[in-house]
């Protein structure tokens, strides 16, 4: 007899999950309500309940304050929210793939479209799904069904996940015939398919089908019903005492498949009783012949069996319920199968390749769901990439990189993660070859390589290198301090390694090398470029007495000595440049070996005075600050290099003594032009006018004040010309009174004595030739010639 166990057997990664949820909970807190069974399997259930586990069929069942399990058919989200409304703690054990339904119904529904959902109406699951678009689902098995329906509604058909995949797939194609706007969903669980897929094949090459699972359970009825179309012989069995292989011959091929609800030791069980009716079969010709080299040889893919702790019992066991107890009397416990059948047993763990944490596998891809990747690695449950596992690129949706079927390289990181999951890491076989890769390459420390910032760490950055995680110390992440280290997360970034540790596989990184690297180079190009007498912009760095510095690219900071800075007379750089400014400057010296450049500014600069006409019109009021105060006057800086005069009389309104009574050194002043001579580089100034315009209520009082001065004078005139007068009429009188009056009669006294007139020759005069000298060298020599008579 040889015996051909399927690949996928066993519990099914979502049961596994709601199991192990379940065993974990009552572990933690002893008690634990389930809506319905948690699986369609009697001894399962038993066991859980023995456990502490309360099957309730209501949510009004469970008091407030408990916790409920949703089981892995999942609920409406009615239910949910009634769970929530009485204050129960629910834990929702819904398998992956369910929930992706729900999402699906949900999502469509509310886009308007009609559910069709094919599985069974009184499913729990389908109930569920059903809940999910407010019962307004449509169940759909047959073709008069999908006629009875109005073709012009848009409509979305979705499966049970235990539905039969070849009569989804011919509903689906009625649907689409039958409907203007039908979206199919194929949500057939992907396990569910292979299982079936399985069963057919092994039912074709097999006399006999043995098919172990719960009567209730749907994918076994399905698997049962599957294998009855190659195969005329199918046992649908619970339980090995159920097991009643009828005219059994040596010779017989003999199929194991199992529902995704059948626990292992359920299947091993099985398996034992088979081996011992095979010792009691009539005509074998060789003891344990058949067993030994059918299982071993006729399972393509053997069985992987998991390792994680090294205890053969624990291993062999799939509940970890059942493995923290100690066997009971009644219960199949595994150590006694194998003592019971140490031949078949050692058949049997010849079938099994174990696995360990840290092992690299391949698999293949069956389920992605919201980023998690599920993956069927051989072993007996499927194993599961959690999304940040998937790639060292947070960024990366698993759904764009592979697809159901892909073979996929994967590293087990937990046998069993606590809930019965295999734990897998994609991103881990990824990252070990990307290291393998790049530590073959020999100029790793010479090249620089494109990084993407990915986490702030204690003192620094973790980035990758072509995929591989890198430590870069704050102290490497720039030539200057880095103040934000976080923003550098999700950038890009330069990197040159350091130092790598290949036993730790760790790798030091740089960030600040590849700066220095590329300044150094630029600063070699730059100084190759450099030409004398041309021009370069650069940036004004530092001013000091002597110069400003002007960083013109390349870290090359050239000097413009103070003298170059600007064509007039300039006391300090920062009169005419400012740190930040850019400017453009001319290269008049290059010095490579001591690595100096010469630059000047006021070269590229116009001329001042050329332009001082053009800048400064006649007539136009311009604002400077006063420099120097002179006697007759205030120079005025309109600009670094030209000043203006402006003239003691032009200082003020009116008239002063001295120019600081009115203006002092720093003050700034508005003034007019009144003459620019660029020639003579003279500007000459009127504060005096500059005010008068700009106020001319000052112009009108001044005139004003004129005009009473000219009219006080005039009366004055007018004064003085009628005392004239009348001292003249007095003089005339007097004059001919005396004539009138007899000789000897002595002259009245008058207020004044008139002058005695005195004769020409009484002035020593020039000769007539000298008679052009002014009136004052008259005077002066008539002063002359009187001193000298007096001294005589
Ligand atoms: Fe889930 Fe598929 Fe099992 S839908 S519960 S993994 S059969």
């Amino acid at each position: 007899m040889r015996l051909i166990l399927a690949k996928n057997i066993g519990f099914c990664f979502g049961v596994r999950r709601a199991i192990d949820m379940a065993v974990d909970m009552l572990k933690r807190q002893g008690k634990l309500y389930i809506l319905g069974e948690l699986i369609h399997n009697k001894d399962v259930i038993e066991r859980i309940e023995r456990m502490g586990a309360l099957t309730v069929h209501s949510v009004e069942e469970v008091p407030c304050g408990q916790t409920l399990l949703i089981r892995s058919h999942g609920v409406a989200p009615e239910v949910v929210k009634r769970c929530q409304e009485r204050g129960i703690i629910v834990k929702n054990a819904t398998c992956p793939f369910v929930e992706k339904i729900h999402n699906i119904v949900s999502h469509q529904y509310a886009c308007g479209r009609t559910i069709l959902i094919y599985g069974k109406d009184d499913h729990p699951e389908c109930i569920g799904t059903n809940g999910c678009c407010n019962d307004q689902g449509v169940f759909v098995h047959t073709k008069a069904d999908i006629d009875a329906l109005d073709p012009t509604k848009r409509v979305c058909l979705v499966s049970q996940t235990t539905a039969d995949a070849e009569g989804f797939e011919k509903i689906a194609s009625l649907v689409k015939a039958h409907f203007v706007d039908a979206i199919i969903e194929k949500t057939v669980c992907p396990t569910t398919a292979a299982r079936q897929k399985e069963a057919e094949k092994l039912s074709q090459s097999c006399t006999k089908m043995v098919v172990i699972g719960d009567k209730n359970s749907s994918n076994t009825t399905k698997l049962a019903s599957v294998c009855k179309k190659y195969c005329k012989h199918v046992h649908s069995v619970a339980k090995e005492s159920e097991l009643s292989l009828e005219k059994i011959a040596y010779n017989d091929i003999i199929g194991i498949v199992s529902g995704a609800s059948a626990p292992d030791w359920k299947i091993r069980e099985v398996i034992t009783r088979m081996s011992e009716m095979e010792k009691t079969m009539a005509g074998n010709p060789v003891e344990n012949d058949g067993i030994e080299t059918g299982a071993a040889a006729a399972v393509e893919e053997p069985i992987v069996a998991e390792c994680d702790c090294k205890n053969e019992a624990k291993c062999a066991c799939e509940c970890n319920a059942e493995q923290t107890e100690e066997p009971k009397a009644d219960e199949p416990a595994e150590e006694k199968s194998e003592a019971a059948d140490p031949s078949f047993a050692e058949a049997f763990e010849k079938t099994l390749v174990r696995i360990r944490n840290g092992q690299i596998l391949t698999g293949s891809v069956v389920q992605i769901v919201d980023g998690e990747v599920c993956v069927n690695i051989g072993y007996k449950s499927d194993g599961f990439i959690p999304r940040n596992e998937f790639s060292s690129d947070a960024d990366v949706n698993p759904a764009d990189v592979v697809k159901i079927g892909d073979p996929i390289e994967v590293e087990v990181i937990k046998v069993n993660d606590g809930e019965g999951n295999v734990l897998l890491s994609h991103k881990n076989v990824e990252s070990k070859k990307m290291w393998d890769s790049l530590m073959q390459d020999e100029n790793i420390s010479d090249k620089v390589f494109e990084g993407i910032g990915k986490e702030v760490v204690k003192g620094g950055l973790i980035a990758t290198i072509e995929g591989v995680r890198a430590f870069i110390p704050a102290s490497q992440l720039s030539t200057k301090y880095v103040e934000k280290i976080e923003d550098l997360v999700g950038k890009p970034i330069t990197l040159k390694v350091i130092e790598v540790d290949k036993a730790r596989k760790r790798i030091v990184a740089s960030h600040k090398a590849v700066m220095v690297a590329e300044a150094e180079a630029a600063r070699k190009q730059r100084w190759s470029e450099l030409e004398v007498g041309s021009k370069v912009k650069g940036v004004v760095r530092r001013l000091t007495d002597f110069g400003a510095f002007v960083d013109i690219g390349g870290g090359i900071d050239g000097l413009v000595h103070v003298t170059d800075v600007a064509w007039g007379r300039v006391k300090h750089p920062k009169d005419v440049l400012s740190i930040g400014q850019e400017i453009e400057v001319l290269i008049r010296d290059v010095d490579v070996e001591k690595q100096r450049v010469s630059l000047g500014y006021k070269q590229l600069q116009p001329k001042p005075w050329t332009m001082a006409d053009q800048k400064y019109p006649i007539g136009s009021i311009v604002e400077g600050k006063v420099v120097r105060i002179v006697p007759f006057g205030a120079f005025v800086a309109l600009e670094p290099t030209i000043d203006g005069l402006i003239h003691i009389s032009q200082v003020g309104v009116k008239r002063i003594a001295k120019v600081e009574d009115e203006i002092n050194v720093g003050d700034v002043v508005r003034c007019k032009v009144l003459d620019v001579n660029t020639e003579a580089k003279r500007i000459s100034l009127s504060r005096r006018e500059a005010i008068l315009e700009e106020h001319p209520e000052i112009a009108e009082e001044l005139a004003q004040e004129k005009a009473e001065r000219v009219r006080i004078a005039a009366e004055r005139a007018a004064e003085r010309a009628a005392q004239d007068a009348q001292r003249q009429q007095e003089r005339e009188n007097r004059r001919s009174s005396e004539r009138r009056a007899p000789q000897g009669d002595k002259p009245e006294r008058s207020e004044r004595r008139e002058r005695p007139r005195r004769d020409e020759d009484a002035y020593d005069l020039p000769p007539v030739e000298q008679s052009t000298t002014s009136l004052a060298g008259l005077f002066a020599a008539a002063m002359a010639n009187a001193e000298k008579k007096d001294e005589e």
